[in-house]
């Protein structure tokens, strides 16, 4: 595999800013994924492709749905971060429920919501799929209010598309 991060610094303070941001990371994600299937090592390089090239992150990593009631941690950048999580608990155990992104711009006003860094004040969670099962979790954590919209959660999802497809070969 040859693959060069791009060292761009990426502005994130428009709508139209951020849609090209996330077409640059499809097309470093689909150079990064191709013709790889191993499930651990696609989502430790999604993890860090999008820990170092989206700015304004303090955490970003996978959770996989385990057993059928409880999620543990995956690759991830970042701190150290809670192991496991229940079913139903916090932001992303909330996801596991709805099956659908959840963006919390104010964890604070998030009941329930697991504080594994201090630090962070938004998140975005967003389901991972493979053959159409629910199998994990991405989240991502930014120290800064309001750090994630639609067009996030949009951009988010379609990168996980890309890597569930690399699940499905
Ligand atoms: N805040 C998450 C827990 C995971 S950490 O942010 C890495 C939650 O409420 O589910």
């Amino acid at each position: 595999m040859t693959f060069t991060l791009s060292d761009t610094t990426y502005r994130t303070d428009t709508p139209q800013a951020k849609e090209a941001m996330y077409a640059d990371l499809r097309s470093q994600l689909q150079g990064l994924l191709h013709g790889e299937s191993d499930w651990i090592a696609n989502t430790a390089n999604f993890s860090s492709l999008v820990f170092h090239t989206m700015p304004g992150l303090n955490w970003a990593g996978f959770y996989f749905l385990k057993t059928e009631d409880e999620l543990v941690l995956g690759p991830f950048q970042g701190k150290p971060a809670c192991i496991r999580i229940k079913r139903g608990r916090g932001v992303c155990g909330a996801t596991v429920d709805r099956r659908e992104p959840i963006l919390v711009p104010d964890v604070h006003a998030f009941p329930g919501h697991i504080a594994c860094d201090a630090n962070s004040r938004a998140e975005l969670v967003v389901p991972v799929f493979s053959h159409g099962q629910l199998v994990g979790v991405f989240d991502l954590d930014s120290p800064q209010p309001g750090r994630f919209d639609q067009t996030d959660a949009r951009g988010i999802q379609s990168l996980v598309h890309i890597l569930e497809q690399t699940l499905a070969a």
